[in-house]
């Protein structure tokens, strides 16, 4: 198996029996399966820094209607595909390179009854097991650090979507002043993290047949946030935690992203782009 492989599902498989667990503290804190929200579960299911509200903040930059057919490439135990079908009404594949995590998401999936329109398959980014011009919207939300090859995982994305689809990315890139703080939320060490500088990541896509239409990076949040204070958001009472999913040093891990994107070692970027 390659070593990036191995160090990524190594990773992935900080929690054994993952679905078993989730259910079982859901259940123990008595919550019964037809309530099991994307705002229930996502503190545990939402695989990335900015939880459930940052998928809500990026699908907020596109547009997703119920006749469409979605991609989540990377899709961890599937919390975004979860919200997406519940929120829009459209049909969602997730894949993702670590068995346990799709095993995860399969169980997860059927117990809040959406199997028949979220389905899930293991395999590679950089190699899909898709047909050409399959898909209406290609997601990735935390994912592409973990991946070496970007212009094969671009030139993939290109060819699953149909003419005028278009590609939602939110990653981590390289900051200007150094490099970041190990272990990060995806990755312990940096054998298996390969940051991009924004711009190099942007140029890639370009000239990889995208246009782009939005890109959100750290500065543009804060001004955002400024001109337009978001609401307060409703606390959601869930038993449900990131640790469950990332084990118990998930804490130490954000602090070294937060702490490496203060001091410029790491940059951060929601965007959509368009097949062109
Ligand atoms: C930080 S998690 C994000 C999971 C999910 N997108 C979410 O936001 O909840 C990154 C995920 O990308 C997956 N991944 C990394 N490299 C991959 C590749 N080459 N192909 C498919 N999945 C990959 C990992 O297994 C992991 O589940």
């Amino acid at each position: 198996m390659d070593g990036t492989v191995k160090a990524i599902n190594d990773d992935n498989n900080a929690t054994p029996d993952l679905a078993g667990r989730i259910i079982a503290v859901l259940e123990a804190a008595g919550i019964p399966e037809e309530n099991w929200t994307p705002e229930i579960l996502g503190p545990a299911d939402q695989i990335h820094g900015g939880g459930l509200l940052q998928t809500q903040l990026h699908a907020a930059l596109t547009t997703i209607t119920k006749d469409m057919h979605l991609l989540d490439i990377g899709c961890g135990i599937g919390g975004p595909a979860r919200y997406f079908a519940t929120e829009f009404g459209c049909i969602v594949t997730g894949i993702d390179l670590t068995p346990e995590y799709i095993d995860t998401a399969r169980i997860l999936t059927g117990k809040v009854g959406l199997s028949d329109r979220v389905a899930f398959d293991c395999g590679d980014a950089t190699d899909l097991p898709y047909d050409d011009v399959s898909f209406d919207m290609v997601w990735a939300l935390n994912v592409t650090m973990n991946i070496r090859d970007r212009q094969k995982l671009y030139s993939e994305m290109w060819r699953v979507l149909k003419d005028g689809g278009r590609v939602a990315i939110s990653e981590l890139g390289q900051g200007p002043r150094g490099d970041p703080y190990y272990p990060l939320p995806w990755a312990r060490d940096a054998s298996y993290s390969f940051l991009l500088p924004p711009d190099e990541m942007r140029g890639m896509l370009e000239n990889g047949g995208f246009r782009v239409l939005e890109w959100v990076d750290e500065a543009a949040r804060r001004q955002a946030a400024e001109k337009y204070p978001p609401p307060p958001t409703p606390e959601v009472d869930t038993p449900l935690t990131i640790e469950i999913t990332r084990g118990d040093d998930y804490p130490e891990r954000r602090a070294n992203s937060g702490r490496s994107a203060k001091e410029g070692r790491l940059t951060n970027v929601m965007m959509v782009a368009e097949k062109v």
